[in-house]
């Protein structure tokens, strides 16, 4: 089996084994005094994760060495059930001692291009520079059945190849305007990690990691890390036909 393919039980092991993954990463950092700069994913899947950070990981984590950044949010108020900033307030920050200042959430209240283009500014001036992208320590996705990944969908794959860092697209089927880090800023984070559990993702799952049949549809194909592929941690159910 593929070493970047990471797989467990139950949904519940699965987001442990990636709590455990940002434990010794920002440990790592802390010991040489450095933040970690982490990008999140919204969406349903990471709450497992989020609650667990939240409920075992307070103290084991050096959380004033931690920058946290979104990956994609809903264009939305930050108050709204979709709002991913929401989403991981009420599942994780309110409950963990990351400072403000080291929060760096995505203005889903805003104007979606005049959004992107602060976020943009945000990411460059918050950020070290990797040929000429902001380069994140450790970005977490998580998979739509559909191969989507953050919000890049397989209707506008040229986000995957923009030069801008940010930019805005829309759900296909919802048409919800979503504000998201483009591939080029995703490729070049020093550690990627899909966290994707679920037998509804099985499928396409296989087509991705197999590379066969329609693969080459799917965002989710093309997202690795800088210097090596993205580490799929999964449970049982979404790594049911690999
Ligand atoms: C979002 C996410 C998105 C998510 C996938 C999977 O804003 O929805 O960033 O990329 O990771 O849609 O969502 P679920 O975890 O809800 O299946």
């Amino acid at each position: 089996m593929n070493s970047n393919l990471h797989i467990y039980d139950t949904p519940q092991d699965t987001a442990r084994a990636v709590a455990e993954l940002i434990r010794v990463k920002a440990k790592e950092k802390n010991k040489q005094s450095l933040p970690l700069n982490m990008a999140l994913s919204g969406g349903n899947t990471p709450k497992l994760l989020f609650n667990l950070l939240a409920n075992e990981y307070v103290d084991t984590i050096p959380w004033h060495f931690v920058r946290l950044f979104w990956v994609d949010e809903r264009c939305v108020p930050p108050t709204h059930v979709q709002s991913n900033y929401g989403m991981t307030y009420e599942n994780l920050l309110k409950s963990v001692p990351i400072h403000d200042s080291n929060v760096f959430p995505i203005q889903g209240e805003i104007d979606p291009n005049k959004e992107a283009k602060r976020y943009q500014n945000t990411l460059e001036t918050q950020l070290p520079l990797y040929d000429g992208f902001p380069k994140f320590d450790l970005i977490l996705l998580g998979m739509g059945d559909d191969g989507h990944t953050a919000s890049i969908f397989p209707t506008d794959l040229s986000l995957l190849y923009s030069d801008q860092f940010v930019a805005v697209s829309s759900h296909p089927v919802s048409d919800q305007k979503r504000i998201t880090l483009t591939g080029q800023v995703i490729n070049r984070a020093d550690e990627v990690v899909f966290l994707v559990t679920g037998g509804s993702k099985a499928n396409v799952l296989k087509q991705i990691i197999r590379k066969e049949e329609d693969f080459a549809s799917y965002p989710a194909t093309y997202i690795h890390a800088l210097s090596g592929p993205a580490h799929f941690y999964l449970d049982q159910e979404a790594a049911g036909k690999l």
